[in-house]
C-alpha cells in the first residue's frame, strides 16, 4: 500500500492533507497490539509518589524491517503509562535531552498553573522540570504530551504522547474489568519516508505548500496509517469476556468514527474527565483529536476463531481500518457494568455568574500573506488575557466552529455540555465531565464550566495541533 509521494484529500470527518506513505506499510492485523509499561516510582513518602521521565531520541521498529527515529518519554512511543491514585500528590521529574525545547501538559489534569505546561513555559536542551500534579480528581483516563508554543504539531508527531490513569476506590469497587482486560488504547495516524522516519511538513510559516500536497499543511497533517500504541493496524487476542478500553485519539488531525465490525457495540462507562453517572450504548463512537471514551466491550456471545474489526467509518483505504480483536479463549466472566456508576454532580445553570461566547475560525490575522486560525478574529498571544472568570464561579460559554471542524480544550476547568447546534442536549457523546469538545464545521456547543482549583493563566484552544500551532489558542486567567 506504499503511496505515491503526496495525495490531496480532506476525509470526510477530518481537516487536513493527507501525506501518503513512501515506505511500504504492512499488511493489517499482523503486528501484535503492544501496551505501553507502566512506570514504577522511584520513590514515595507518606502522600507523594515521585517519577522520573527522560524525553530522548529513539529508533524504533514501527514498520516491520525499517527503523524510525521517535522522539519519546524514556525513549518509547506511546511513552510509559503512568498510574496515580486519587488523594496522593505525584511529581514528575522530566528531563529533556532532546535537541528542542519541550513543555509537559498533562491533558485534563487540574493541575496548578506553574505546573500545566504553559506553552512558553518550556525545559531548555539539558535542562529538568518537576511537575507536581495534586491528583484530588476522581479517576479518569488522562493523557500527557508535549505543548510547546508553535512546536506541538511536529513534537507530538515524532512521538511525545503518553497515558495517565488515575484510579480511586469507588470506581476500583464497582468490579469492571480490570488487570490485563483494561487495556488503553492510543489511536493516531502517521505517514512514514521511505526509510522509515516520520514525514511531517515542514513548519516554516513562510510554506504554504508542502512539496507533493496540494492542499495548505495548516489545515491540519493526516498520515496514511493507523497506529494503535505505536504499531500499525494491530491484532489483540482476546477471550470471550468483558474488556474495558480506554480509547484515545491522539492524533493531530484526524477524527474517527469507531465501530466494531461483525462484534458488540460499546458501552461507554467514562467520559474525558472520569465515570459517567450511569452506562451509555452506543453503535459507533465519534472521537475528535486528545477526546477520551472509556468503554467496555463485551465479546461473550463470539466463539474461539471469530474476528471482531475495529473500523473507522470516516475513512478509506488504510484510514478506514483501526485494529483486530481475534477471539482465542473461551472464559467465564467476574467483572461487571453496573448500572450506576458514579454520582456526578450536575452543574446548575442557575449557577452562572457570566456568559461568554468564543467562535474558532480562520482569519482576523495574517501572517506571511497567509490567514491565521484565531480565537474571536485574534491570533494567540501569551500576553493577552480574553476571560477572568472568578475562582470557584460557574460560567456559560458558547463555542462555535467555522471553515472546518474544530475540537476545542480548555485547560483547568472541566465542563458539562448543555447544548449543541441549537438542541437543548449535550448531544449522543458529550456525556459527563468533558475538557475536549468536538465541533462540526458550524457547530455551536453550550457548555457550563465551574473554575475550581487554582488561580492563575490557562490556555484554551484548538485541539488540531496544527490549527493549535498557528494561534488557534486563548489564555483566560482565573482570578
Ligand atoms: Cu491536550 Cu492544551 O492540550
Ligand atoms: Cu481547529
Amino acid at each position: 500500500t506504499g503511496g505515491t509521494g503526496g495525495a490531496n484529500t480532506s476525509e470526510e470527518g477530518s481537516a487536513g492533507a493527507l501525506l501518503a506513505s513512501e515506505a511500504p506499510l504492512p499488511d493489517p492485523f499482523t503486528v501484535a497490539l503492544p501496551i505501553p509499561p507502566v512506570l514504577k516510582p522511584v520513590r514515595g513518602d507518606g502522600g507523594t509518589d515521585y517519577y522520573e521521565i527522560t524525553q530522548k531520541a529513539a529508533k524504533v521498529e514501527i514498520l516491520p524491517g525499517l527503523r524510525t527515529e521517535i522522539w519519546g518519554y524514556d525513549g518509547i512511543f506511546p511513552g510509559p503509562t503512568l498510574v496515580s491514585r486519587r488523594g496522593r500528590r505525584t511529581v514528575v521529574t522530566h528531563r529533556n535531552e532532546l535537541p528542542v525545547p519541550v513543555v509537559v501538559h498533562l491533558h485534563g489534569g487540574r493541575t496548578a498553573p506553574e505546573h500545566d505546561g504553559y506553552p512558553t513555559d518550556v525545559i531548555a536542551p539539558g535542562g529538568g522540570k518537576d511537575y507536581v500534579y495534586a491528583m484530588e480528581q476522581h479517576a479518569a483516563t488522562l493523557w500527557y504530551h508535549d505543548h510547546r508554543m508553535d512546536f506541538t504539531g511536529p513534537q507530538v508527531y515524532r512521538g511525545l504522547a503518553g497515558f495517565h490513569l488515575i484510579h480511586d476506590d469507588a470506581e476500583e469497587a464497582l468490579g469492571l474489568p480490570r488487570g490485563r482486560r483494561d487495556i488503553p488504547l492510543m489511536i493516531l495516524d502517521r505517514s512514514f519516508a521511505a526509510d522509515g522516519s516520520f514525514r511531517y511538513p515542514s513548519l516554516d510559516p513562510t510554506l504554504t505548500k508542502t512539496p507533493g500536497v496540494t492542499g495548505t499543511y495548516m489545515s491540519g497533517v493526516l498520515g496514511d496509517c493507523v497506529l494503535v500504541n505505536g504499531a500499525p493496524w494491530p491484532v489483540l487476542d482476546v477471550s470471550t469476556v468483558r474488556y474495558r478500553f480506554r480509547l484515545l485519539n491522539a492524533s493531530n488531525a484526524r477524527r474517527y468514527r469507531l465501530r466494531l465490525d461483525g462484534g458488540p457495540g460499546f458501552t461507554q462507562i467514562g467520559s474525558d474527565q472520569g465515570l459517567l453517572a450511569a452506562p451509555v450504548e452506543h453503535e459507533s463512537i465519534e472521537i475528535a483529536q486528545a477526546e477520551r471514551f472509556d468503554v467496555v466491550v463485551d465479546f461473550s456471545g463470539h466463539r474461539v476463531g471469530d474476528e471482531i474489526t475495529l473500523v473507522n467509518e470516516h475513512g478509506s483505504g488504510g484510514t478506514a481500518e483501526v485494529m483486530r480483536f481475534r477471539v482465542t479463549r473461551q472464559e467465564s466472566d467476574d467483572r461487571v457494568v453496573p448500572d450506576r456508576l458514579a454520582d456526578v454532580e450536575t452543574l446548575s445553570a442557575g449557577a452562572v455568574t457570566a456568559e461568554r461566547e468564543f467562535v474558532f475560525a480562520r482569519g482576523g490575522a495574517h501572517a506571511h500573506g497567509m490567514s491565521l486560525w484565531t480565537v474571536n478574529g485574534k491570533p494567540f498571544d501569551p500576553e493577552t488575557i480574553v476571560a477572568r472568570p472568578k475562582l470557584g464561579a460557574t460560567e456559560r460559554w458558547i463555542i462555535r466552529a467555522k471553515n472546518v471542524e474544530h475540537p476545542i480544550h480548555i485547560h483547568l476547568a472541566p465542563f458539562q455540555v448543555v447544548g449543541t447546534d441549537g438542541d437543548d442536549d449535550p448531544g449522543p457523546f458529550n456525556h459527563g465531565w468533558k475538557d475536549t469538545v468536538n465541533l462540526d464545521n458550524g457547530g455551536r456547543a453550550e457548555i457550563l464550566i465551574r473554575f475550581d482549583g487554582y488561580r492563575g493563566r490557562y490556555v484554551f484552544h484548538c485541539h488540531n495541533l496544527e490549527h493549535e500551532d498557528m494561534m488557534m489558542m486563548a489564555n483566560f486567567e482565573v482570578v
